[in-house]
């Protein structure tokens, strides 16, 4: 089902915002986006000035916009103060929402809990107010791993509320991934569960966290809060780990925020780059906050009376983004669901929009592949045995849609009238930066669209100069942006390096993804990342990262790993790995990839298990000893190595790379 770069460059179907929507929409019709364009180009601060002012709640107003005195660690709204919480919750509740529900929470096993406004403020002040009392401050780091639930909301929103910079660590992580979090940040508690329930299974999450404050690192941990889910077994360590029920009894329901400086890190958010440790990405108070709010509004064309839901779990910068800040702080309605697509079986979400009448949903392609594949096999569970007429607008994230997924989504989720907002960002641009607005952008298949208003987005050559549209580049935004990230928490020379590399002049933004515009329209494809990153089912992963797990194992002398495209994960992980011992062969070599795989798991974590292991007495090298990971894509892929070869030191190792250990 994958398709080539070629196909959806030619994709030739458009789809026109209907009259209708247009006529209600909150960026109504091209002229509107082109206006905001044109705003944004004439006067860059301003436009910016002016939707913080409009969109976002200050405490003291800012008076200087974007300071770019310390480029490329740029500053914007920096002698404003705020408090995110405060913007989600009592500035609704002050106008007039207090009864509304904010959150209706479902469980795996499909108990529903509604949350109004008040009632969130209240338990999230509570929390806020426990945090305190264990001597949590201002500027100090939260680690939250925890399940996708109410909690999960609210531990993050009660470290706003203080000032405490939260780290989401997902909870699909492992203990030593989670390790490597605590010591990176300097955390000082962690926020976790008993257990998370999934699929019908309880699986422990606890566990993890012992095993992680094992490891040496951790050593700034002071207390573990642990959140009961499923009343299953678990360890309590005396005088460190507390229970959530017992810190936020006879807590107070009220919490005066800490007004924070627009700057101040809300959160650190991990994520991959082509080196072996994962970077945590630090985002601000602010300019973080404004973005939430403005891409709710405006790409998802978010009003009083719709029901929310994007299914990314709280661990990933989706889940911080569009559940736990800018649904929120737009006021809306929001779902917050604890299982899998698939349980009990694969019509869960169509059931979830029926039951809850659910009018905006935002999934990643991986999830709509799979589901397409579900009904296929089971026809029980297609989306047309639901009453799906609540939606009106959809949206993808995380990887390329290609245009098979795209049309079964427009067709039959979107009943043919719900318009698909295909948009491109990443946990360093906080939000939108690439997509299509419902109500203005005629929409392709396949392709991302135009730049989200005010975002200076453009492909440039190796040089940092324009490409015409038509060619390829590297994508890059040219101008700073209120949402960017800020730094990378201990490691600004990484940050300088990976986004505002010399080559291109220091001051473009470069993204990692390569990408063209269509000669005619402009309209963005995203070609992929131009780094060894992956997307495993939306799931971003270095493959160094996964090579230095697999070299940890004692039997492992080294390891290349690579993508191969996969047709419903995006990309499958095939791992290349040469042996301290000979290269084994036959139940031996089965036993090992078991092995490797499980270790991999326990390193990372699950999603990161190599597909593929594939053993050879050495990787293919060039004289230098470089490894040519070209060829090795060209055999992940199945296909005949037809480039020159002759730099190649040891071509016979090729072909024992061919074999596919089943
Ligand atoms: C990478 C960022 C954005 C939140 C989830 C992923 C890829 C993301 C799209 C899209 C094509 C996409 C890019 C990007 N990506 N959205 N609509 N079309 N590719 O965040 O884990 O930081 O990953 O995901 O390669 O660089 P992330």
């Amino acid at each position: 089902m994958s398709t080539s770069i070629e196909s959806v460059l030619h994709e030739n179907r458009v789809f026109n915002p209907s009259p209708a929507f247009v006529a209600q929409a909150n960026v109504s019709g091209m002229d509107a986006y082109q206006a905001l364009c044109a705003e944004a180009a004439a006067d860059y601060e301003g436009y910016w000035a002016r939707l913080a002012r409009e969109n976002v709640v200050w405490k003291q107003p800012f008076s200087t916009v974007l300071d770019e005195s310390g480029a490329p660690f740029y500053q914007w709204f920096s002698d404003g103060k705020l408090n995110a919480s405060w913007n989600c919750l009592d500035k609704n509740i002050e106008a007039g929402l207090g009864d509304k529900v904010a959150i209706i929470f479902e469980a795996d096993d499909g108990k529903v809990t509604r949350v109004t406004y008040s009632e969130l403020l209240a338990r999230v002040a509570r929390f806020a107010n426990a945090l305190k009392g264990l001597g949590v401050k201002k500027g100090d780091r939260v680690i939250i791993y925890l399940p996708m639930s109410i909690e999960g909301v609210v531990a993050m929103q009660a470290c706003a509320r203080i000032g405490a910079t939260h780290s989401v660590v997902f909870g699909g992580f492992s203990a030593q991934s989670l390790r490597d979090r605590i010591e990176d940040a300097g955390a000082v508690l962690i926020i976790t569960a008993d257990e998370q329930c999934r699929g019908g299974k309880n699986l422990p999450l606890k566990p993890a966290v012992d095993e992680a404050l094992t490891l040496p690192g951790t050593g700034s941990i002071k207390n573990v809060v642990v959140y009961r889910r499923s009343g299953g077994p678990c360890n309590m360590v005396p005088g460190r780990d507390l229970w959530w029920h017992d810190v936020a009894a006879n807590q107070s329901e009220t919490c005066e925020p800490e007004w924070v400086e627009a700057e101040h890190p809300l959160f650190l958010l991990y994520t991959s780059g082509s080196t072996g440790k994962p970077k945590g990405v630090q985002h601000s108070t602010g300019g973080y906050l404004l973005h939430a709010i403005l891409t709710t509004r405006w790409t998802f064309d978010l009003k009083p009376g719709d029901v929310f839901w994007c299914t990314a779990d709280i661990g990933w910068v989706t889940g911080h983004t569009y559940v736990t800040y800018g649904p929120l702080a737009c006021g809306g309605t929001e779902i917050v669901f604890e299982g899998v697509p698939t349980f009990p079986d694969a019509g869960r979400f169509w059931k979830m929009i029926q039951d809850h009448k659910v009018s905006i949903f935002y999934t990643a392609p991986t999830a709509i592949r799979a589901l397409i594949k579900a009904a296929d096999i089971n026809p029980g569970t297609h989306p047309k045995h639901y009453d799906l007429s609540s939606l009106r607008v959809l949206g993808s994230v995380g990887e390329p849609i290609n245009p098979e997924a795209w049309m079964w989504y427009h067709d039959n989720i979107g009943g043919g009238r719900c318009p698909i907002m295909d948009t491109f960002w990443q946990t360093e641009t906080g939000g939108h930066v690439i997509t299509p607005l419902p109500g203005a952008t005629p929409l392709v298949p396949g392709s991302c669209t135009l730049a989200f208003p005010g975002i200076m987005a453009a492909v440039v050559d190796e040089a940092g100069h324009d490409v015409e549209w038509g060619k390829g580049g590297f994508l890059v935004i040219k101008r700073p942006w209120p949402s960017m990230i800020r730094t990378i928490w201990n490691d600004p020379d990484r940050f300088r390096k990976s986004y505002f590399p010399e080559d291109l002049g220091g001051k473009l933004y470069l993204a990692g993804d390569g990408a063209v515009r269509n000669a005619q329209s402009g309209y963005f494809t995203i070609m992929g990342r131009i780094d060894d990153v992956l997307s495993v089912s939306g799931h971003r992963l270095g493959t160094m990262e996964i090579e230095s797990a697999l070299v940890s194992h004692p039997l492992v002398a080294e390891a290349a790993v690579v993508g191969k495209p996969h047709d419903i994960k995006g990309e499958a992980i095939v791992a290349y790995v040469v042996l301290k011992t000979a290269r084994p062969t036959g139940e031996e070599a089965k036993r090992i990839v078991n092995d490797l795989r499980n270790h991999v798991a326990h390193e990372i974590g699950p999603i990161a298990k190599p597909d593929e292991i594939r053993f050879g007495d050495n990787l293919p090298k060039t004289r230098s000893g470089k490894i040519m990971r070209r060829l090795l894509r060209t055999l992940a892929k199945g296909e005949e190595i037809t480039s020159d070869i002759s730099t190649l030191e040891n071509p016979a190792i090729l072909d024992q790379l061919k074999e596919v250990i089943k």
